[in-house]
């Protein structure tokens, strides 16, 4: 028992791209356990993954249709939730015009983020599926442009009115959350249309958040492709000044990790503050 472990962490440790290869073949730790001269199985895709994993960013990107993958993302949802529902519309749509690495993504991974990453409420799915498209195809601007999209979430009254042709449900309340988190921008809604967090109400008001936020993603990875994206977002007077003091290198006290409105969860009179 001991044995196989070892010979395990040592395989690991030795052999990375071998793992990858070996777990994609369903290999047994024995078979692998020499990785000098372990064999990646025929036929197994281990060529592919490694080219994808060797693909530097940025990714290749062409211009996108935002409204294919808004209504995509919208449909996507009712089979893995937020963050697959926006994640597999990018992605999928990317994938058919530019193909190369974009092909080796396994679309199913954009499951976890759902509910606010497996329902716990934290950062929106559809913002986290976006974000990790957006990161592939800028690189390093993904601070750039994800930062635009996050704000731009926080300030849209969501649902649009765009997928109403086709949705399941249509002309829904719409609220602004003023945050990125899914806790908020759901509860918030939820409550304002009386609706249940179970009830299909919910799920087509999430499902045309995540089309609203692929799209607008999109609109942005077009914008940035062609030379043209400038940022529009920047925080609300309520709490940009709490910023200056408590948030970034540069600040007086540098001591607070975040870009959320301040002001929902802290009072400021509350505080004692100079
Ligand atoms: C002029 C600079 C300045 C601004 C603007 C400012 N703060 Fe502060 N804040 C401070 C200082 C100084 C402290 C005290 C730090 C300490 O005692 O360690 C503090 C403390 C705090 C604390 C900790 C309070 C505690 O119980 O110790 C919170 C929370 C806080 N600020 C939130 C905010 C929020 C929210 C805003 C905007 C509405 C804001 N701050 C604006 C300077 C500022
Ligand atoms: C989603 C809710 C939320 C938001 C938004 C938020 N905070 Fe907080 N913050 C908290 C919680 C919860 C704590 C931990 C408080 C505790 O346990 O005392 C905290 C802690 C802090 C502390 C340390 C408090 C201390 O006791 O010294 C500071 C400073 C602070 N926040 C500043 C800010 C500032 C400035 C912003 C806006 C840029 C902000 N927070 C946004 C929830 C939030």
């Amino acid at each position: 028992m001991s044995n196989s472990k070892v010979s395990r962490r040592k395989f690991i440790a030795t052999g990375l791209t071998f793992a990858a290869g070996a777990a994609l073949a369903g290999c047994g730790v024995n078979g692998a356990a020499s990785p000098a001269t372990a064999e990646p199985a025929k036929g197994q895709p281990v060529a592919a993954a490694v080219s994808g994993a060797d693909q530097p960013l940025p990714w290749p990107y062409e211009v996108i249709d935002p409204e294919v993958v808004r209504k995509r993302a919208y449909e996507n949802y009712f089979e893995g939730g937020c963050c697959y529902a926006a994640g597999k519309a990018i992605v999928d749509s990317i994938n058919e015009k530019v193909g190369g690495p974009w092909g080796n993504i396994p679309t199913d991974m954009f499951k976890y983020g759902k509910g606010g990453a497996l329902g716990w409420g934290t950062l929106c799915g559809a913002l986290n599926g976006s974000l990790l498209a957006i990161n592939l195809v800028t690189g390093k601007d993904v601070d750039l442009i994800g930062n635009e999209l996050i704000g731009w979430y926080t300030m849209f009254p969501f649902p649009s009115t765009k997928m109403d042709s086709y949705a399941k449900i249509t002309n829904q309340i719409t609220t602004i959350s003023n945050s990125p988190l899914c806790h908020v921008s759901v509860s918030l809604w939820a409550s304002a249309a009386n609706a249940k967090i179970n009830g299909d109400e919910k799920a087509n008001r999430c499902a045309k958040v995540s089309g609203d936020t692929a799209a607008e993603a999109i609109m942005y990875l077009n914008n940035w492709k062609e030379g043209k994206f400038t940022p529009a977002y920047t925080p609300g007077s309520e709490f940009a000044s709490c910023l200056t003091c408590h948030n970034g290198a540069k600040s007086m006290l540098d001591n607070e990790q975040g870009k959320m409105s301040c002001l929902q969860c802290h009072d400021e009179k509350s505080q004692g503050h100079p």
